[in-house]
């Protein structure tokens, strides 16, 4: 059912809100970001307390989106509130957002409060699409602290954040959002009597199989914030996740080259590079092993492993030579292909044989974001 509704006063606001109350609660989510000016009023202050106290007496999935200026009041209103989870992002809207599943509302406080209530299914996805898009894209943020934390590499949250907003809408961001909508229809028969071209079994149909965003924002952030500049990819396809490292290595002034050995793959990703506008990708049509052997690789801040995971430890050995002390191996797969790695596994992670140790040049970490990243460091020569 389409509708459009209006409410405005203070009053009006107060009152719908408590009425949302009873429709949240049967939902089963309820996702919010919040607008510059939401807290300046007092009283719609508590009426917006209440009502998440309210929600926290039952179990809905209740989250937040809050701007950087109202950290420090959202911290402070929600801190009893287990239910609520609560982001801050510079999430440019000019109106308040609250998405359930029924309805679409926008809130803003100009000149004085007003609620547009919209029901319509297409727009309540599309709303939903955008809420979890910015969500995940803090998860990535959150996880690339996580990973600088863990490394002991000082580097600010806030200016991950700005990335974000300086992204929107160039052609790179644009070509990545084409590749996502062909990501299910795209695919390729491959006719040879063996397993190849990162398929798991013999005659698998071959798909783009690109990380998901949230996986390809945390390499973006992570070659910007650890300012890596030579970038090497083992696995392009489409080149989604080319996109993402090559737009966080035009904040270091640095380039990826990346290789693919599927013919049909590294066309379409030639496509995708030209378009994005991006001109610091080098796209090499062969197989990696070969590649790597050959020599020709200069010296390499991070590398990114995502082709055939039994080979990773193999790759390993050809790139551990090429990367600088401090440099990144970030493989790809860990939780769902991790058998298929064993031997990789164990040389940077150790086995769990009595004295097993890993290799002594690398430190590991496994951060439990989409398909399992596993982040290597070279930490010794
Ligand atoms: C999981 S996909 C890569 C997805 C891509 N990194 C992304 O997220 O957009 C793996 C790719 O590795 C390629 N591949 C598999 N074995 C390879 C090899 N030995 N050399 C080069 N490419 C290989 C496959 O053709 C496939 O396109």
């Amino acid at each position: 059912m389409n509708s459009v509704n209006t409410f405005t006063g203070k009053q009006a606001f107060i009152e719908y809100y408590a009425s949302l109350e009873k429709d949240v609660m049967q939902g089963d989510f309820y996702y919010a970001f919040a607008f510059q000016n939401e807290y300046q009023s007092e009283e719609v202050r508590q009426g917006l307390m209440e009502f998440h106290s309210q929600l926290a007496k039952k179990i809905v999935d209740d989250r937040a989106i809050f701007n950087e200026k109202n950290r420090a009041i959202a911290t402070e209103t929600y801190k009893d509130n287990t239910n609520l989870q609560i982001k801050f992002k510079e999430v440019k809207i000019p109106v308040g957002l609250v998405i359930t599943k029924d309805r679409v509302l926008q809130l803003a406080w100009q000149p004085e409060p007003f609620i547009i209530e919209i029901k319509n299914k297409n727009l309540i996805k599309h709303y939903h699409s955008f809420f979890l898009q910015n969500w995940n894209t803090n998860k990535a943020i959150e996880l690339t602290n996580e990973v600088l934390n863990r490394f002991s590499i000082n580097y600010k949250e806030s200016s991950l954040g700005a990335i974000n907003n300086l992204r929107d809408n160039k052609p790179a961001q644009l070509t990545a959002d084409e590749i996502e909508k062909v990501e299910e229809e795209w695919s390729y028969e491959f006719k040879g009597q063996e397993r190849a071209f990162g398929q798991k079994v013999v005659g698998e149909t071959i798909k783009l199989w690109s990380v998901p965003r949230s996986t390809a924002e945390l390499l973006e952030f992570l070659v910007v914030a650890t300012d890596s500049k030579q970038i090497l990819e083992i696995g392009t396809s489409a080149g989604y996740s080319t996109l993402y490292l090559a737009m966080g290595s035009t904040y270091t002034g640095g380039q990826v080259t990346t290789i693919e050995k599927l013919k049909p793959k590294a066309k379409l990703a030639r496509k995708h590079f030209k378009k994005s506008l991006l001109n610091n990708i080098e796209l090499i049509e062969g197989d990696a092993y070969d590649t790597l052997r050959l020599g020709k690789l200069k010296e390499i801040d991070l590398v990114f492993l995502d082709a055939d995971k039994e080979n990773y430890d193999k790759y390993f050995d050809l790139v551990m030579p090429l990367l600088k002390k401090g440099g990144f191996i970030i493989a790809d797969n860990v939780f769902d292909y991790g058998h298929m790695m064993k031997p990789y596994l164990d040389k940077v992670l150790g086995t769990k044989l009595p004295g097993s140790q890993s290799d002594p040049r690398v430190e590991s970490y496994t951060l439990p974001l989409d398909n399992g990243v596993l982040i290597t460091r070279k930490v010794k020569s």
